[in-house]
């Protein structure tokens, strides 16, 4: 034999050992029951197959229902719970028509009172603008009425005035006209009567007599004169040195009507910064009281029982027209 045949009858050689070998390894995968029960009879491979698809089938079937038993449970859930959301949001609804029927009375009754006390308010303006006119239309025609009256009087008036005019000129020139008459009499009136001795416009009489003090002011009455009043501290020393000997006289100074509110037989008060009193008078000494005043030789006064005999002092104007000291109202003690 030649090397090329015994190189292609080793290859033959070859292919079948290798195919038997896949053989063997074939066999060995396959499980050996089933192999041997699918290899025994293809009938009953057939059977096998058709158990399997039943079984398959059944299992199917059965996953199915619980499958559409779970879609049907999950389905109510959520028809639940949309019915659940669907109340919710009806009661939300009713909550809210509620709370907006409750605002829109409640607002409507605050717009109804606004509007109230706005158609107050209006009406009081219209009311104090009608005022306002009536008052306008009331204070110009009564300007109108007083205008139109004042140019009616506008002469009248002037003439009214010019009038006053001539009497205030009238009226002055008279009153100058009595100055100068009163000073061309007090002029004139130079020397008082015989046995009175005269002051500055005054004449003055020292009685020699004494009577008590009523008596005295008739006595000077008679006289046209009155008990003296001593306006200045220069009538009073003039007095005082018309006093001789140790003597005193009585003043027109009285308090009879009521104690300690002294008063000029004119009616005047005594002024508080005008006295002469001595020291410790006014002193209403005795049962009967001093009521009336007399004056010492130093000028000082004393205070007197009135029904004492004293002589007195009379005073008048140098004119014997005119009275001394005006206004005299004559008291009785
Ligand atoms: C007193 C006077 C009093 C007089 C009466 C004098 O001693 O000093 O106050 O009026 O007596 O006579
Ligand atoms: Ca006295």
């Amino acid at each position: 034999m030649s090397q090329g045949e015994d190189t292609a009858g080793d290859y033959e050689k070859w292919d079948f050992n290798e195919e038997v070998e896949l053989e063997k390894r074939k066999r060995r995968k396959m499980p050996k029951g089933a192999l041997s029960f699918l290899t025994s009879s293809p009938e009953r491979a057939v059977a096998l197959l058709y158990v399997l698809l039943a079984f398959t089938f059944l299992l199917f079937t059965i996953l199915t229902i619980v499958n559409l038993r779970r879609v049907s449970a999950a389905w109510e859930a959520l028809e639940q719970a949309r019915q659940r959301s669907e109340s919710s949001h009806t009661t939300a609804w009713h909550n809210l028509s509620d709370v907006q029927s409750a605002l829109d009375k409640q607002l409507s009754g605050q717009l109804k009172a606004i509007r109230s006390r706005l158609q107050n308010v209006s009406q009081e303006v219209e009311n104090v603008r009608w005022k306002v006119t009536q008052c306008n239309a009331e204070e110009l025609s009564g300007r109108l009425r007083v205008l139109e009256q004042r140019d009616a009087l506008e002469p009248v008036l002037r003439q009214l005035a010019e009038v006053k005019e001539e009497q205030s000129r009238a009226s002055a020139l008279l009153d100058a006209a009595l100055e100068e008459t009163r000073n061309l009499s007090e002029i004139l009136c130079t020397r008082c009567p015989a046995g009175w001795q005269q002051f500055a416009k005054n004449c003055y009489f020292f009685s020699t007599d004494t009577k008590p003090w009523r008596a005295a002011m008739d006595s000077c009455t008679e006289f046209n004169a009155h008990l003296v009043i001593v306006d200045s501290e220069q009538e009073n020393k003039f007095l005082a040195n018309r006093i001789m000997e140790n003597r005193v006289f009585w003043l027109g100074l009285s308090d009879a009507h009521k104690e300690d509110d002294w008063q000029w037989v004119d009616g005047l008060p005594l002024p508080l910064y005008f006295r002469f009193w001595n020291n410790g008078e006014p002193n209403n000494v005795g049962h009967q009281g001093e009521d009336c005043a007399t004056i010492l030789p130093n000028g000082r006064w004393n205070d007197a029982t009135c029904s004492n005999t004293e002589p007195w002092i009379c005073e008048r104007g140098c004119c014997p027209r005119r009275a001394s000291k005006t206004g005299l109202n004559q008291q009785k003690p």
